[in-house]
């Protein structure tokens, strides 16, 4: 018996299948359910005790030869179909076209912000949607009784009176402030939601950018220089920026800045409504009582800080006349944006 399972071993490594034919035949012949290693292994009541052990072990090695052979066969064939299936391809074809995408024009206008502010050392701080009302309100020092706080406008999650979605990106003024120490130097893209009617003009959801600088002897000087960088930057080298007395419960002075309309070069058009001027952002020198929230030494340090919606500049930029086409992702509307700056 060992000789007869030694020869179909030896059959089985000298075995040459070349067609897929004589693979499957291959395979039939000492792997397929009546394969000629079955019997032999049901030979093993005849062999005698002392040698059933290496009996076994020899039919089961040349099944595992077998096995892997036919494994090998079967990857040198596959190997060759790609091969052969490479050799059918025609290189001089022409692609097939892949569909460019565009970018959203709340990213273009985003990303065009962060750029000018990442060229005189602003780097990008992003934080959480879903705030605490200390960061959000009481770190800004938005009073308990401030009407932005009145659940009208703010959106609670489900049964909380502390956990909201924030208003602003004013929160991550809050955020950062607790954590770092001056030199601090941010912008702070990112969603804000408030509850209010959607409209032509208004959104429950909307982008903002907030900007925050804290150092020794940061002055209303050094705000009004950095404003007027990013407002040529953004619109155009001649353009001019107006700051307008303002209250904002974070800042002391506050002010809302305008930029010379650059639309009509402010000539006066329906966009400025006539004035040269277009509003563009909030912004003022940090309240001290902001940075002693935040635990920073206001007696050492001071600071400004700014914040800008981003669908009021993109919707300005591109003409869009009703915020809601932001948010509805209609391709139609979107290929419009695919080569805008
Ligand atoms: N958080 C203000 C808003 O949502 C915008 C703002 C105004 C941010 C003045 C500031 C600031 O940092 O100084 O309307």
């Amino acid at each position: 018996m060992f000789d007869k399972v030694k020869d179909i071993l030896a059959e089985i490594q000298s075995a040459n299948p070349g067609t897929a034919e004589e693979i499957e035949q291959f395979r039939i012949k000492y792997l397929g359910s009546k394969n000629i290693l079955k019997p032999l292994m049901g030979e093993i009541r005849n062999i005698p005790n002392e040698q059933k052990k290496e009996y076994g072990q020899l039919v089961n090695q040349t099944k595992q030869t077998a096995e892997k052979k036919l494994a090998d066969l079967q990857a040198a064939q596959s190997n060759a179909a790609a091969a052969s299936e490479a050799q059918n391809l025609d290189l001089t074809a022409s692609g097939e076209p892949i569909a460019l995408g565009s970018r959203h024009p709340i990213s273009i206008t985003m990303d065009r912000i962060i750029d000018i502010f990442s060229r005189i050392g602003f780097t990008v701080a992003e934080d959480r949607e879903i705030e605490d009302d200390w960061h959000n309100f009481s770190a800004m020092n938005t009073p308990e009784d401030h009407p932005a706080r009145d659940m009208q406008d703010t959106f609670y999650l489900k049964d909380s009176t502390s956990m909201l979605l924030r208003t602003h990106t004013s929160s991550v003024q809050a955020r950062v402030m607790t954590h770092k120490k001056p030199p601090i130097r941010i912008i702070a893209p990112g969603r804000v939601y408030r509850n209010e009617t959607i409209s032509a003009r208004a959104h429950c959801q909307f982008h903002q950018v907030e900007g925050l600088y804290v150092d020794e002897n940061v002055s209303f000087a050094d705000l009004k220089q950095t404003l007027l960088y990013f407002a040529q930057e953004m619109y155009g080298p001649n353009t001019k920026i107006r700051l307008r007395p303002s209250y904002f419960p974070f800042t002391e002075p506050s002010a809302e800045m305008d930029v010379s309309c650059f639309i009509c070069d402010a000539k006066g058009c329906n966009v400025c409504k006539y004035t040269g001027w277009v509003e563009v952002l909030g912004c003022g020198m940090v309240d001290p009582k902001v940075l002693e929230n935040c635990g920073i030494d206001s007696q050492k340090y001071t600071g400004f800080a700014f914040g800008m919606g981003i669908e009021r500049q993109a919707m300005l930029r591109y003409r869009i006349n009703d915020i809601r086409l932001l948010f509805e992702n209609d391709v139609r509307f979107l290929k419009q944006f695919t080569s805008a700056l």
